[in-house]
């Protein structure tokens, strides 16, 4: 797994001196003292941070071998630092979420429904190589249930999407000689920031991010996507190799998004919306993921729409797989959101990962209820898909301090 370092500045000694003056009795620590982070908490002294929140720079606190050391805050146990993050209101912004071409145009005086017509039927898609290093949306190491249940064609289940429907889609990809290879969903939360689930990250780096794309093989599919670089990559910092929770990641685009029609972020549940319980609800989840299991992923983004189970739905069926000890030692609760179908058949799959899965309010927006994360095949319906779920209060919080704190 790929971690990403806070990048410290490294300067030379001569300028570290003369810095000492600067920071008077900030630079005694020696390498593993404790010493006051940037939040003013005890943290250690280090070479440099394993890992970041993304948003300040760590405070420096020594000299060795002619280079600062910093001071890192101390890695927690799971739900230890997360739960002093507790700020979920509302941040404030610049743009109005959840708004898809529909709304956008009716928000303009036309009348709903006359935008997003029908696609016309589409040919067959062109057979696309399956990339060896896609994420398995699959439990790593369990074998998959047999015939899945994934009878049907399309995204588990889905249909094509209709354009601009959904304009917080996000593909994340990796440059390959041939191309760009995609490997991931992700999505749009604010004119930088891209959420989407951290295990895409084990084996790919996210080098390009593209919005406003519906078919990412036909250039000439009417969609005006974009291309955007990735200009810092947030881990979620209580995720622990080996086991289901705290699947998230954050990417910060190397320039802000022009918001329109077909590229315009979600919404989050801040605040009370947090507490809404939205099971038994209908959820729509998208994604260019495989369409069968072990089947071949769709270049047309599909949508399906599954609906919201309580997480113990799915902790009492995953709970008789084996590796349900490790994945989940404190079991499936409200961290994960557990979705399916009653009757197995639509469900997210390998390359969905990271997706959005959303929820429509009243008035017509788009809120975001979880974030492809894994599942034991592909359309069983005895394994409904588990995500991340949105509405877990630490994670809000989380992510309104990397992607919604200016620092
Ligand atoms: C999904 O459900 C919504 C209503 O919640 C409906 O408008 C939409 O057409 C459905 N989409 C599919 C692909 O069934």
């Amino acid at each position: 797994m790929k971690r990403v370092c806070v990048l410290v500045l490294l300067l030379a000694l001569s300028q570290a001196t003369e810095a000492s003056i600067i920071f008077p009795g900030q630079l005694d620590h020696a390498e593993g003292d404790d010493c006051p982070t940037s939040s003013g908490k005890t943290g250690k002294c280090s070479r440099s941070c394993e890992h970041s929140v993304g948003v300040e720079e760590p405070s420096r606190c020594g000299i060795k071998d002619s280079a600062f050391l910093v001071c890192c805050d101390i890695p927690s146990n799971p739900g230890v630092v997360t739960a002093a993050l507790t700020n979920i209101n509302p941040p404030n912004v610049a743009f109005q979420c959840g708004r898809n071409a529909q709304n956008f145009l009716s928000s303009r005086g036309f009348s709903r429904g006359s935008v997003l017509r029908p696609e016309p039927p589409t040919p067959p898609s062109p057979i696309i190589e399956i990339s060896a290093s896609r994420p398995a949306r699959s439990v790593p190491g369990v074998p998959l249930p047999e015939g899945g249940g994934g009878e049907t064609a399309a995204g588990i289940g889905g249909v094509n999407a209709q354009k601009n429907a959904w304009p917080w889609m996000a593909l994340l990809g990796e440059n390959s000689p041939a191309g760009i290879r995609w490997f991931c969903g992700g999505v749009l939360i604010s004119e930088q920031w891209v959420l989407s689930a951290l295990h895409c990250f084990f084996h790919d780096t996210a080098e390009v991010v593209r919005l406003g794309e519906h078919n990412y093989n036909d250039d000439n599919d009417g969609a005006n996507h974009q291309d955007f670089g990735v200009a810092e990559t947030v881990l979620h910092p209580d995720f622990k190799f080996g086991e289901g929770y705290h699947d998230l990641a954050l990417l910060k685009l190397d320039r802000p998004v022009v918001i329109q029609e077909f590229i315009s972020p979600v919404c989050l549940p801040w605040g009370t919306e947090s507490d809404e319980d939205v099971t038994t609800r209908t959820a729509t989840l998208t994604g260019w993921g495989d369409t069968l299991l072990g089947g071949f992923p769709s270049s047309i983004l599909q949508e399906v729409n599954v609906t919201v189970f309580q997480s113990a739905q799915c902790d009492r069926s995953y709970s008789t797989l084996p590796h349900y000890a490790d994945a989940w030692p404190r079991g499936i609760g409200r961290e994960t959101l557990c979705a399916g179908d009653l009757n197995g058949g639509r469900d997210a799959c390998q390359g969905d990962s990271g997706g959005p899965l959303v929820t429509r309010e009243a008035r017509g927006r788009f809120v975001l209820a979880g974030v492809v994360s894994q599942g034991y095949g592909c359309g069983h319906k005895d394994y409904p898909g588990l995500y991340v779920n949105m509405r877990h209060g630490p994670y809000l919080a989380w992510i309104k301090k990397v992607a919604f704190t200016t620092p």
